[in-house]
């Protein structure tokens, strides 16, 4: 194993707090705090790793947080089936301090869904992973229940996206994140979201493409690096269907210029570098997809931005898309989050898709040869 690997699992290890959260960065002020996104594939890609203990410890967390606002999700549900619309009081946040509170005096965008749909989906992987499908904490249950009906209830309004932008609008990759959420809650209860789990992918078919691949939003033309999820690892549909091969193309077109991925063409936080989180996403999905060498490469370049203490950083400031927008972003929050550690939890699980895809391949030549 390379040094960045065995890096990547001890500096998500170090920050990971006593309670079970991820920061999702030690080093940067803004990011003390554990979001459902990042700390969902966080526990993924220590799952993948072996490190399961450190999963279960998020997990529990994560079950905390949910199960203390069990209210807050059932007064959205009943505001969003009345056609109310929610006021501040009535959605859970996006992210929390280390002991499940939340952040108090900072104005924030907590409206967003995605990440509780890839909980759900990380907590579905964690009981593959650990083949413990049977053993799950009642507690952590009956959070994913009460997530499943908020998800249900609330899955077509419009949100912030993953990028915490865009709150007026209704993203695909949000609905993605919560259709691999409700599929893998049906998996592990057996849960009937057929009818959600129906309505959101024949509502992307027919709302959410634009110019042959899917739409950042509902309504726009562009294409954002995110709706990678779409296939990988949400499978609302295949890694090539004919909408994901022409998102996949635009990714590679509009928003890889340089080695990395950048979050979309007009992002300006800290001049719109490219990110190394969504370059390792790229060959997540290409080695889903058995592109090997494209996989391999991508894996490359994110190794190659690993600094001197062994970290991986948010954002790389290359072929930056708007440079005039760094420096205040740097003097408003200080140099960019390093290590960020959902970026080291997706370049694990590259290198896992990477082992994983070529061992299956090879066993199955050895197969066909014998
Ligand atoms: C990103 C989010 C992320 C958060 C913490 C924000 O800048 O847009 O996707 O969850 O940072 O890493």
């Amino acid at each position: 194993m390379t040094d960045l690997y065995r890096q990547s699992i001890e500096i998500i290890l170090r920050s990971q707090t006593a309670s079970g959260a991820y920061l999702a960065s030690p080093n940067f002020p803004t990011y003390h705090y554990c979001w459902f996104r990042d700390g969902s594939f966080i526990a993924y890609a220590m799952d993948l790793v072996g490190e399961h203990e450190s999963a279960r410890r998020f997990h529990q967390w994560a079950a905390a947080a949910v199960s203390a606002r069990a209210e807050v999700v059932e007064r959205a549900i009943a505001r969003a089936s009345r056609g109310e619309p929610l006021t501040g009081t009535d959605y859970l946040h996006t992210r929390y301090a280390p002991d499940g509170a939340e952040a108090v005096g900072v104005e924030w965008p907590n409206f967003q869904l995605d990440g509780f749909g890839t909980w759900l989906w990380a907590l579905g992987e964690h009981a593959r992973l650990t083949r413990d499908a049977h053993s799950l904490p009642p507690q952590w249950l009956r959070a994913a229940g009460h997530l499943a009906d908020y998800l249900t209830a609330l899955w077509a309004l419009p949100c912030y996206d993953c990028w915490e932008e865009f709150p007026d609008q209704v993203h695909p990759h949000t609905l993605a994140a919560i259709f691999g959420g409700l599929a893998a809650h049906s998996s592990l209860t057996g849960a009937d979201h057929d009818p959600t789990l129906s309505a959101i992918q024949e509502f992307l078919r027919r709302r959410g493409a634009a110019k042959g691949g899917f739409a950042k939003y509902i309504g726009s033309q562009e294409v954002d690096a995110s709706l990678l999820g779409l296939a990988v690892p949400y499978s609302v549909v295949a890694p090539d269907d004919p909408l994901m091969l022409t998102t996949v193309h635009r990714i590679e077109q509009e928003l890889r210029r340089g080695g990395g991925v950048h979050r979309y063409a007009a992002d300006t936080y800290y001049g719109g570098g490219e990110w190394v989180l969504l370059t390792a996403w790229l060959g997540w999905y290409y080695a889903q997809a058995g592109e090997w060498d494209k996989a391999q490469n991508a894996l490359r370049w994110v190794e190659a931005q690993t600094d001197s203490q062994g970290r991986l950083t948010e954002q790389v400031p290359a072929t930056l898309n708007a440079p005039a927008h760094y420096a205040p972003w740097r003097e408003r929050w200080g140099e960019v989050a390093n290590p960020l550690l959902w970026s080291h939890a997706k370049y694990l699980v590259l290198v896992t898709a990477l082992k994983t895809g070529r061992d299956l391949a090879v066993s199955s030549q050895t197969r066909l040869a014998s």
